[in-house]
């Protein structure tokens, strides 16, 4: 770079102000205090180590008036993980928000719209989003935020729904689109500052919404429209409130990361510093404290969140960690063998493995009914996870794989995305009579963080990317009645399912690939023989988050394969189908 040039000007510059601190202290001590603070607070800006900071705080202490050293400690505290708080109001994409901003290192949480000033400014965050929603700001029962978090002084962004409540609020109008605007539109920028600084004047968006601007609210000025929407994105700069009538957050739009990360880098002045080896280190430090010398407990079913969270324990507190895996006679060829190999022969975890079969079993007899068999494994699960855990000797807290869309779901005052239509993850629910404190390290991560921190130790892939696998098990996966015999035919056609697809190369581009047996037989015809026997179904989706989902168009080949295997090499099997309906309107399982 030329030495003169601006780039080189500028960092010549920035290194001038981040040596200021030192003779700024001296010009503090002759009474310049303003600049002193100025100095010192972009010096903190510019060094991350702790120790360092920490000294030099102290140092200050003497130095400033009371109401600016506090100020500066807080910045500190912040600064280690600056935190963008996302308003729910319901939209599908809220999630969608929250992981975009992470996938750029600042941390993010979801909070209810209806979120008080005063419990936000607890959390500290250094900026708001106002999520999408379903409703229109004139409906009777529309969500609205508290007016006090206006006045909070923080950045805030406004998105679809989230706009058009900004726009209510300061004065301005919303009215029905003539035209409902779904899906790609062309974006016009008006204005390449802040929001869209380093962006092109046009942009491909996505648009999903049925109201419009129908008044900019004074003191707003229009950032961008589309040929549909004169005011496709407003701002009032003084008051750090901006707005988008469309999704920056969903990969149609064009730049949208670059939108939001304007949003939360520059007008926030959030740093990228929210990394999973930086949270494996906080989680750990954190229980230690919390745990000390007592024991956890924890569940372990060999799928993803169950050991992440089990690794992320037994790191922390080693053998005071007791895992319980329950063999409930409903899990997949090998699985069991599996799970002790890598969790008690590998990492050296204290696991007791609970052979549960015949209890399970028993209390399944004649079942027939997907509800009843839901709550009946749950129910038992709890029984038989109560009583080891009871076995541990000086037991205090559950360790638990909750994942941060749990916990959403769980607080949002809008019933969450997924509105309950089969009982599921009955494994989360033990009962609170258990009387032990809860500890679970990956509440606050999506599943995608949670495979990140389980490859940072060191757990292996075919764990880590493991297809889901419901917690009732094979039970939901076959029709009618659960006997040992239909199980053992289901685990064997399943064998042969998982192994042409991992064969195909396909294990990890879908979702879930299992088989199902239903409770019919067919008339079919082996060698010279006349068979009566069983039809295997075969479920393969692709989905983001299993909502919603649709069956994959796997090669007619592959499917062929598949088939004759399951047929020749099963026992009791004369017929296979393939599910070809999505999610909605039918469900991934059968049952
Ligand atoms: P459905 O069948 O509702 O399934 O489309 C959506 C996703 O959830 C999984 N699933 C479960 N997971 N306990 C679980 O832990 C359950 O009871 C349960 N039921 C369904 C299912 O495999 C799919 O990935």
């Amino acid at each position: 770079m030329p030495k003169g040039s601006k780039k080189s000007r500028t960092s010549a510059k920035k290194s001038a102000r981040a040596r200021k601190p030192a003779k700024a202290v001296k010009k503090a001590k002759k009474g310049k205090k303003a600049v002193a603070y100025k100095g010192i607070q972009r010096k903190f800006h510019l060094k991350t180590l702790r120790k360092p900071m920490k000294r030099r705080q102290s140092k200050l202490k003497l130095k400033l008036p009371k109401s600016r050293r506090r100020l500066t400690v807080r910045i500190t505290k912040q600064r280690n993980k600056d935190m963008i708080l996302i308003l729910d109001f319901g939209s599908q994409y809220t999630q969608l928000i929250a992981r975009r901003i992470r996938e750029n290192k600042v941390f993010s949480r979801i909070v209810p719209f209806n979120i008080s000033a005063e419990e936000i400014q607890k959390l500290k965050p250094k900026g708001l989003i106002l999520s999408g929603g379903p409703l229109s700001v004139y409906d009777t029962n529309a969500p609205m935020p508290k007016p006090e978090i206006f006045k909070l002084g923080l950045p805030i962004l406004g998105i679809c729904y989230g706009m058009q409540v900004i726009t209510k609020m300061f004065g301005g109008t919303v009215k029905k689109s003539k035209d409902r605007e779904y899906g790609r539109a062309e974006l016009f920028v008006d204005s390449n500052k802040d929001l869209f600084a380093n962006l092109p004047t046009n942009l491909t968006c996505w648009m999903s919404h049925g109201d419009e601007i129908n008044k900019v609210p004074p003191g707003f000025i229009t950032m961008a429209h589309t040929l549909s929407a004169p005011s496709a994105s407003i701002a009032n700069r003084s008051k750090k409130l901006y707005a988008v009538q469309f999704h920056p957050e969903v990969v149609h739009t064009q730049r949208g990361t670059t939108i939001l990360t304007n949003f939360v880098y520059q007008i926030c002045g959030c740093l990228p510093r929210w990394t999973m080896s930086k949270f494996i280190e906080g989680s750990i430090k954190q229980m230690k404290e919390t745990v000390g010398k007592k024991k956890v407990v924890l569940g372990l079913s060999g799928g993803v969140d169950s050991s992440v969270a089990a690794m992320l324990i037994h790191k922390a507190i080693g053998s005071n960690l007791k895992c319980i895996f329950v063999d409930n006679g409903l899990l997949r060829n090998n699985e069991v063998s599996t799970v002790e190999k890598t969790f008690k022969g590998h990492f050296k975890i204290n696991l007791t493995t609970v052979d549960a079969k015949r209890r399970f079993l028993q209390r399944l007899k004649n079942i027939e009914d997907p509800e009843l068999k839901r709550k009946i494994i749950g129910e038992e699960f709890v029984k038989v996870f109560q009583e080891n855990a009871k076995k541990v000797k000086g037991v205090s807290f559950l360790g638990q794989g909750t994942l941060y869309p749990d916990v959403i779901e769980s607080i949002s005052p809008l019933g969450g995305p997924s509105a309950t239509i089969k009982s599921h993850h009955n494994v989360g629910g033990l009962p609170k009579s258990m009387k032990l404190e809860l500890i679970e390290p990956l509440r606050e991560l999506f599943k995608d963080e949670v495979r990140v921190i389980g490859k940072h130790l060191g757990i292996p892939d075919h764990i880590l990317q493991r297809q889901p696998f419901p917690g009732p098990g094979l039970a939901i996966r076959i029709i009618g009645p659960v006997t040992e015999e239909r199980l053992e035919i289901l685990r064997q056609a399943d064998e042969r399912v998982l192994e042409e697809i991992k064969k195909a190369g396909l294990y990890n581009q879908v979702w879930q690939s299992f088989a199902v047996l239903l409770p019919i037989k067919t008339v079919g015809v082996m060698g010279d023989q006349r068979t009566y026997e069983n039809v295997v179904a075969l479920r393969c989706v692709s989905s983001q988050d299993g909502m919603t989902a649709d069956w994959v168009q796997l090669p007619f080949e592959l499917l062929g394969k598949i088939s004759n295997r399951i047929i020749n090499e099963v026992a009791g099997v004369n017929r296979v189908v393939y599910d070809i309906s999505s999610k909605p309107p039918s469900t991934i399982e059968w049952e």
